[in-house]
């Protein structure tokens, strides 16, 4: 097991689904964790990993509101005085054909997927510069290589969050600052759950590996990514879709 003992780690979109798998998993490695979430329910997850021995908090945290993420860090730097693995997790779906598509989920979804990324990352990057030491792992998809009907928006956000990853990895590196990205398949999760019956049976029957991913799947790949001994690993995007995908 990879271990982030002594080390304080912030997990955008915590509260359920893959985020909650990354927390429980990254818990488990020995970080404390700062959950990060828009929704209440943050709370409830974060208490039921601490009843199982996790270090682990809740920030209601909505990454687009820079003002309520700088508080957030403010806190967590006097309570801790250290940010040492950032995952940009939180993301957003509003599907539709592209000629139903409206300007607002378009909008939407860039701002979730993309800006709330660039606003917590740029929260932190100025404090792992100083300690010459950082993990950003932000979540791609395999959507952004492979599209998806009606998701024009969520294809374009996660195809730029690779693209995002490639060019920060170039700023990082000098300080010790490694920058990836992650790209899940078939996950089970909230956002998978709300797919028609239809489309998730022919998703699996496309898995080589034979089944739909898990949270902890997912929990394992960013801890390996975010572990030190991934330090000459940077500007990628790691493909977690057992298979699904030709790359
Ligand atoms: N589930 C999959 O199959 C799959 C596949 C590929 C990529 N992904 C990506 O993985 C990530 C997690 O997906 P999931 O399936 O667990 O989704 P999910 O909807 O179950 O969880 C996303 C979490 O992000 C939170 N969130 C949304 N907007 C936020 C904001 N503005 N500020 C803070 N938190 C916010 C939500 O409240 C929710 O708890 C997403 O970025 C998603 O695009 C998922």
């Amino acid at each position: 097991m990879f271990d982030l003992t002594g080390q304080v780690a912030i997990i955008t979109g915590g509260a359920r689904g893959i985020g909650e798998g990354i927390c429980d998993i990254f818990c488990k490695a020995g970080a404390t964790v700062a959950l990060w979430d828009v929704i209440d329910e943050g709370a409830a997850t974060a208490e039921k990993i601490s009843a199982s021995g996790g270090s682990i908090f809740f920030q209601k945290v909505n990454i687009t509101d820079k003002a309520c993420v700088d508080k957030a860090i403010d806190k967590i730097m006097a309570d801790h005085g250290r940010v040492d693995i950032l995952i940009n997790n939180a993301g957003v779906i509003r599907d539709r054909s592209f000629m139903k598509m409206s300007q607002e989920e378009w909008d939407t979804v860039i701002n979730v997927n993309l800006t709330g990324m660039f606003v917590a990352t740029k929260a932190v990057f100025p404090i792992m510069k100083e300690a010459g030491y950082g993990r950003i792992i932000s979540a791609s998809s395999i959507n952004a290589q492979a599209g998806a009907y009606g998701q024009v928006n969520y294809a374009a956000t996660k195809a730029g969050v690779s693209g995002f990853t490639r060019a920060l990895c170039k700023e990082g590196g000098r300080y010790g600052i490694t920058v990836n990205a992650v790209a899940p398949g078939f996950i089970k999760s909230l956002m998978s759950d709300s797919m028609p019956e239809d489309i998730i049976k022919s998703g699996i029957a496309q898995i080589p590996v034979g089944r739909i991913g898990t949270p902890t799947d997912m929990g394992y790949t960013y801890l390996f990514l975010a572990s030190k001994e991934a330090s000459f690993i940077s500007g990628i995007t790691l493909h977690a879709n057992g298979g699904a995908l030709p790359m």
